[in-house]
């Protein structure tokens, strides 16, 4: 199975036909990731509302034909755009053809931003993407939960963690997150895209410690 990171929150999952991409936030990415690079995706995860997050999720799924999963009111939302979707809502697990898939809770906001209007966008979510026997946690944006510890349950193999701050957890509550969680591997995401969230993730390995974690460039794989 091949992850890769897009830069943000953009991680793709492809295994055999599966290629599933979450958080679709290519443009405005302000990196070298182009829309058209994206093809066959066969499944989009959208975890919240926010643009960083919900991005060109309908460009990419009008093109590919791709899968949308996402919770209830997002899933409404997206509906009017003719594009193919799966509601779930949080604590819920689905199977589909390629694994399955656990909607977990996150502390958050989800609205969607349409003009100078703001949607009602439901409750934001993390993942837990199972695919031929691996587990992938995706946590979304979340500010550090003790629900956290119920992920240990999981055996989460790779776990995608913001570490950015100021919207979500910052690097010590991120490596408080990985002692809760406990993930064969780790990787950190939503950082250094914005002034914002400036981090170091060289920091946040150090003080990990134990578990693996790997850094991610924008573009760059790594197999489980
Ligand atoms: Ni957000
Ligand atoms: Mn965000």
């Amino acid at each position: 199975m091949k992850l890769t990171y897009l830069g943000h929150s953009v991680v793709m999952i492809e295994e055999g036909k599966f290629k599933g991409i979450i958080d679709p936030f290519i443009k405005g990415n302000n990196n070298e990731v182009k829309l058209d690079d994206l093809v066959n995706i066969t499944h989009i995860f959208v975890t919240h509302g926010h643009g960083d997050h919900l991005g060109d999720t309908v460009e990419i799924a009008k093109k590919n034909n791709s899968l949308i999963i996402a919770n209830h009111e997002i899933v409404s939302y997206l509906n009017k755009f003719n594009v193919n979707t799966h509601a779930m809502h949080i604590g819920g697990k689905t199977k589909f053809d390629f694994g399955t898939v656990k909607m977990t809770n996150a502390l958050h906001g989800s609205g969607i931003s349409v003009g100078n209007d703001m949607i009602y966008g439901g409750n934001p979510c993390g993942f837990v993407i199972e695919v031929n026997g691996k587990k992938i946690y995706h946590a979304g944006d979340t500010g550090l939960t003790y629900d956290m510890k119920l992920l240990q349950s999981e055996n989460v193999d790779v776990a995608f963690i913001p570490i950015g701050g100021n919207f979500t957890m910052d690097i010590n509550d991120a490596v408080l997150a990985v002692d809760f969680i406990k993930p064969k591997k780790v990787v950190p995401i939503h950082y250094n895209t914005f002034d914002l969230i400036k981090a170091d993730p060289i920091e946040f390995k150090k003080k990990v410690g134990q578990t693996e974690t790997i850094i991610l460039n924008i573009n760059q794989s790594m197999g489980i």
